[in-house]
């Protein structure tokens, strides 16, 4: 690792005194400590001896300096512990060696350093006054995309282990008069709905306090945050902030008496409490934290950009279109079928084929969810030729293969359970609790992560055309315990674990960095930045049902990137829901994120299956570019309770975009349209609109300017109308600059 270098943060040097009631006085000068991308800062007030408080953190100033007036409040500490003035909102508590439960964190120094063109790193050291115990905030400034992380290190050289009950990754003070705090609330099947409400006094909390894994099953760990207004999405002051944390969470959202908002985010600290051995040291996750002085459809747009290029694998790279096996197959195949959903699959256009659960297990075959969850040796029974025949197959049908493993995870009836049941994560004396009939294997272990990395490797080892790996995770820890930790340091287990994965995952990527990984537990119960910098998408919810999915991917979309984001064509009845929906509804759906289809595709036939081809043709040469790398805007939305919703994608230089509007549930009589304003687009150029998915019954535009031409400002001030008047009736437009017409 590269010294830091000399500071060169913008540090201006006044001597001026602080009007911190509390700090102690020394004859070195407060300093403002500027941390800035291109259009944000987040400003801190530094002096020796003293703690650092937090002044800004919001649209970048021309006058830095200003923040050493008097004037602001004293006691807002860029990182408050316990003890001093501080009783509100802790970032870190724990107790010393010698019993001592306060922590005075004071300012001594801070280094800067270039990590490359986009991304500036700050460290800024603190330190107790009374102890040798340190924490250096790490943080990042992603100067393009206007993304700032922290995250905290604490070191401590105590004579004595110490005990730390809590250790935030951030804590911030914002001042406004009112806030409005969407989150992102859900349940299985009904991951990332959005909901928005006002902050009044007392704490408000989203967290996941236990399950360990699909952590993000009940609550996303990410929010955006409106100042003064509900949000918008082009107008008004909004944060959005994201925990890049695959375990229990805590975001705390304080109002207090003043106005000023504090917001505590990290690790949850529930049965967590860490024992820290003289000269260890902890660290926290990071904290994303982005701000927009335009609505929250900016504040999404820096996120997609940010992740892109720093926190998903393959960000810069099309994903391919797929057919996953599991709702077209689900346990009951062999190789026929698998072949033949294959040829279906080929034929379609497709470009992918992943063979979901179902494929091992030998003394117990993998035939149902009750048995086989640990034994990854291929099926003899099913698969007579293995994977590398279906693998090769696949591609000498011009498909890429992938597959499914759940690694973490075992049935009671398998041999893995027999062989090592020490491996399981299980209070000792009592029954362990099944979820869907498996049990969660001990990641704190270290021979669990060199088993768990082995199963991947083994399963990418069936055959060289292995390109694509489903990671899957179906339950929560319960009744938590570990035989490899100590008594006195079981409550690590849920840290544990999170750092035991991630260090599977890092492995992982470190010997396949261009096989793709799909994210998934039971849908979307671990989608966050953590876990997805390891991965390039992540399966958004197990109810592919294709109205509930436009509730879903409008939350997910909020904070995860579209390319990301597995959205796939089921059949019609859903399987889960029962519910019957056009072929071209569930396809103008799915085309909104990363199109795979999720069916048996031999029952597509007649007109639909000329309409699917087309849709994944379209999806390919034109939607594809725009959604995956273009620019979301939000124009109508679903949580609105009227029955509609519409978005649009805009290619960064503006030339192309691509307009989805549906009809959830809204009958409109003859004659009336639905009335969209799209965004985003050159006011300048001149654009035609070409009507995509044309219904295959009637073939007709639902478009009225269809293949006609129009400038952006038109579109944008006027608008267009569509005829979409029926439920599940559904558009695509497609916009592309044209010169002119003189
Ligand atoms: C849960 C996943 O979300 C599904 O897509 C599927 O892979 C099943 N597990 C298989 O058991």
């Amino acid at each position: 690792m590269k010294p830091l270098l000399a500071s060169t943060l913008a540090i201006l040097c006044l001597a001026a005194t602080p009007s911190h009631a509390q700090t102690r006085k020394t004859n070195a000068p407060a300093q403002i400590l500027e941390i800035t991308t291109a259009d944000t800062a987040l400003v801190l007030l530094a002096k020796p001896g003293a703690p650092v408080l937090f002044r800004h953190y919001g649209a970048k100033t021309n006058d830095p300096r200003a923040f050493l007036n008097k004037g602001y409040r004293d006691d807002l500490e860029a990182y408050p512990a316990l003890g001093g003035a501080n009783f509100a909102n802790l970032a870190l508590s724990l107790t010393h060696a010698d019993g001592s439960l306060t922590t005075e964190l004071v300012y001594a120094g801070h280094d800067t350093r270039a990590l490359d063109d986009d991304r500036q790193e700050t460290i800024v050291h603190l330190k107790d006054t009374l102890y040798p115990l340190t924490v250096d905030l790490h943080i990042t400034a992603f100067k393009t995309e206007n993304v700032i992380t922290q995250r905290a290190i604490l070191t401590h050289h105590e004579p004595a282990p110490i005990r730390v009950e809590n250790i935030a990754s951030a804590s911030l003070p914002l001042q406004a008069g009112s806030y409005y705090l969407t989150h992102f609330h859900g349940a299985w099947g009904h991951e990332m709905q959005l909901t928005e409400e006002k902050l009044t006094p007392g704490d408000k909390v989203i967290e996941n306090t236990r399950q360990g894994v699909q952590t993000a099953m009940s609550d996303n760990p990410s929010f955006m945050l409106a100042l003064d207004h509900p949000a918008d999405e082009t107008s008004g002051e909004v944060y959005a902030g994201a925990l890049a944390w695959s375990g229990n969470f805590k975001i705390i959202f304080s109002p207090d008496e003043l106005e000023t908002l504090h917001i505590t985010a990290g690790m949850n600290p529930f049965a967590s409490a860490r024992i820290l051995a003289p000269g260890e040291s902890l660290q926290t996750p990071d904290m994303i934290l982005t701000y927009s002085a335009t609505g929250r459809g900016q504040a999404s747009r820096n996120l997609h950009d940010w992740a892109r290029r720093h926190s998903l694998a393959h960000g810069d790279q099309p994903r391919p279109v797929l057919l996953n096996s599991w709702e077209g197959a689900y346990f009951n195949f062999d190789e026929k079928t698998l072949t033949t959903m294959i040829d279906n699959a080929a034929a379609l256009g497709i470009e992918m084929f992943v063979l979901d659960d179902g494929w091992f297990g030998n003394k117990y075959p993998r035939d149902n969810d009750r048995a086989g969850l640990g034994d990854w040796q291929v099926n003899n029974k099913k698969l007579p030729r293995a994977i590398a025949y279906l693998a090769d197959y696949a591609v000498s049908k011009n498909l890429r293969f992938g597959i499914w493993i759940e690694p973490e995870m075992v049935n009671p009836k398998s041999e893995l359970a027999e062989q090592h049941p020490d491996w399981i994560i299980k209070s000792p004396g009592r029954d362990i609790p099944q979820r869907r009939n498996q049990w969660v294997l001990d990641l704190a272990n270290p021979a669990v992560q060199d088993f768990v990395f082995k199963v991947f490797d083994d399963t990418v080892s069936l055959s060289p055309n292995i390109t694509y790996i489903k990671w899957d995770a179906n339950r929560p820890i319960l009744s938590p315990g570990s035989t490899h930790l100590s008594a006195g340091k079981q409550t690590h287990l849920w840290q544990d674990y999170v750092t035991g994965l991630y260090n599977v995952y890092d492995r992982v990527r470190a010997k396949y960095p261009n096989i793709t990984i799909q994210l998934c537990s039971s849908g979307g119960a671990r989608v966050d930045y953590g876990a997805l910098k390891y991965h390039d998408e992540f399966w958004t919810s197990d109810n592919t049902n294709a109205v509930d999915r436009v509730l879903i991917q409008y939350g997910a979309n909020m904070i995860y990137p579209p390319i990301a984001t597995a959205s796939h064509v089921s059949a019609s009845p859903n399987h889960q829901t029962g519910m019957t929906l056009p072929l071209k509804f569930r396809f103008d759906v799915a085309s909104s994120g990363r199109l795979g289809m999720e069916l048996q595709p031999k029952d597509i036939t007649g007109d639909d299956l000329a309409f699917a081809k087309t849709a994944i043709q379209n999806y390919k040469q034109t939607i594809r570019p725009l959604v995956q790398f273009g620019d979301l805007h939000r124009l109508v939305s679903p949580y609105a309770n009227d029955g509609r919703a519409a978005l649009m994608y805009v290619a960064k230089d503006k030339t192309q975009a691509v307009l989805f509007a549906y009809n959830l549930h809204h009958f409109l009589p003859r004659g009336f349209t639905f009335a969209i304003k799209p965004r985003g687009l050159d006011p300048a150029k001149t654009y035609e609109v070409t009507d995509l998915n044309l219904n295959p019954k009637t073939q007709k535009s639902v478009f009225p300017g269809n293949n006609k031409t129009c400038t952006g400002d038109y579109l944008m001030k006027a608008g267009i109308n569509l005829a979409i008047r029926l439920p599940h009736d559904s558009a695509v437009l497609y916009l592309v600059e044209k010169a002119a017409k003189k």
